[in-house]
């Protein structure tokens, strides 16, 4: 990680003194004030609900600049990496820091074969979950139960190390689709080491004793890409929930499932599923995309148009441009005419054309054209925000190793204005009316 240069000093001035804080630069330019000792020097604290301006980390992984569209993994155009390489090669680059060569791919490919399959044991934690239970509680609990099947977890060398990565890389892969496997009743398929990451897990979700499931390249290619799009956002919610976990020294599993849990909300990894349950909504109730655009825009309704809007793009996030083409390849190799798509297409372009939205800088974001292109695979609604953790693990994990080596990192411990009452005497129950 290079030095952040010292560029300056800016001053705060309250009640009668002047505090001098230190400016930061990052590499590409963006600034930042060093307020890590004004509560000691004024017992002033910064507000910030949200942290929507609030930098909690130095971090060389992802670059994102929300004003112009651009987003690159240690310094990779993401248009580059998903159009060149596969979700593995990128998995590589975000927790090693640098793409593979050919004998190092080789290599993680294999370490990611070897520890494909789970403890046999584990597989009976499956069939106890009741039968429509959401994939997402059980992978968050399959996650956390990793450690106590794999408790070497001090990881002190770096072999050790790459073992751990390794196997959670390639086990969560195999716990999805068990996951699958087991809300459809139907039996578990083996990870097999003749197939590479993508294609073993499309066939542990597809192939039954009953129908043999040919694997299509087209459905290989959009799912490598879409897992690429979610490799790693920066210091979003998930990201942030791995990063708070893991700084009180927690393990690995155990910050990984907080990240689980926190990408299963609707506003973050759970929007791709709410956005084909609107577009559904509109195409059942023959509402038209006029209605929904007015419902969006009236602050009586608490309705939002799923998909749409992002904390730091405020420009057309550049990933929902290349799953909108992985969708429509997908959907012509498949000759699929999928209503929902023009559904979609019809609603970005009103919501475009609109000046609440326009105004307010909101664009389709990645979740919007991913579920379509899923849904064609024959991929189930609850399973999406699951691919979704597929594809964003190599980030956590990457923003876990750089944690664990910051030498800036403390436990994650954000303050609070109190706004409660001020002291009160006890009052013993039978005296309280
Ligand atoms: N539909 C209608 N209005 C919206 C939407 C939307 N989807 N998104 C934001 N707005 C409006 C807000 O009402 C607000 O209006 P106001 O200024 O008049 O009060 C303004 O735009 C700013 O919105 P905020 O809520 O302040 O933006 P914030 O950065 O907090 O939220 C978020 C970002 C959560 C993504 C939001 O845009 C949203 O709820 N979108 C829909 C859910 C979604 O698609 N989530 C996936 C995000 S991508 C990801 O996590 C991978």
């Amino acid at each position: 990680m290079e030095e952040i240069k010292k560029i300056g000093t800016a001053e705060l001035k309250y009640d009668g003194k002047t505090y001098p804080l230190e400016v930061m630069e990052g590499t590409e330019a963006e600034r930042g004030i060093d307020i890590r000792a004004l509560r000691k020097d004024s017992r002033l604290i910064a507000f910030d609900p949200g942290y929507g301006n609030t930098g909690s980390c130095r971090s060389a992984i992802t670059f994102v600049d929300g004003e112009n569209g651009i987003l690159r993994y240690r310094g990779y155009a993401i248009e580059d990496l998903a159009t060149n390489c596969t979700f593995i090669e990128v998995a590589y680059l975000l927790v090693h820091g640098a793409l593979p060569t050919q004998n190092q791919l080789s290599k993680f490919s294999r370490l990611l074969n070897r520890h494909s399959l789970i403890h046999e044991d584990m597989r009976n934690f499956f069939r106890t979950y009741p039968e429509h239970a959401h994939p997402m509680a059980i992978l968050s609990a399959m996650v956390v139960s990793l450690s106590s099947f794999y408790p070497e977890l001090d990881a002190s060398s770096d072999e050790e190390l790459d073992l751990m990565v390794g196997r959670l890389l390639s086990k969560i892969r195999t716990l999805a689709a068990l996951s699958y496997k087991q809300s459809v009743g139907e039996p578990h398929v083996y990870p097999t080491s003749k197939l590479t990451y993508v294609e073993n897990f499309l066939n542990m979700m597809f192939y039954t004793p009953v129908a043999n499931y040919e694997i299509d390249p087209v459905q290989v290619r959009a799912l490598n890409k879409l897992l690429i799009l979610h490799a790693d956002h920066e210091q979003n919610c998930s990201t942030s929930a791995v990063r708070l976990v893991g700084s009180s020294g927690a393990n690995l599993y155990a910050a990984i499932a907080a990240g689980i849990c926190a990408l299963w909300g609707p506003l973050h990894g759970g929007a791709n599923q709410a956005v084909i349950e609107m577009l559904e909504y509109i195409h059942k109730e023959g509402e038209g995309v006029e209605k929904m655009v007015e419902r969006a825009k009236d602050k009586n309704d608490p309705f939002r148009l799923m998909g749409f809007g992002h904390r730091v793009y405020k420009t057309y996030d550049p990933r929902a441009r290349i799953a909108k083409n992985a969708c429509e390849e997908v959907l012509n190799k498949l000759g699929i005419k999928d209503p929902l798509l023009d559904i979609a297409v019809e609603l970005e372009e009103k919501a475009l054309n609109d000046s609440y939205f326009k105004d307010r800088n909101l664009y389709p974001n990645v979740d919007y054209y991913t579920g379509i292109t899923l849904r064609a695979m024959g991929i189930p609604m609850n399973m999406f925000t699951v691919i979704f953790t597929i594809g964003r693990l190599p980030g956590w994990i990457a923003h876990w190793l750089e944690l664990r080596d910051d030498p800036d990192n403390r436990i994650g411990r954000p303050r609070q204005i109190y706004s409660g009452p001020n002291h009160r005497d006890y009052v013993p129950i039978e005296q309280r009316g």
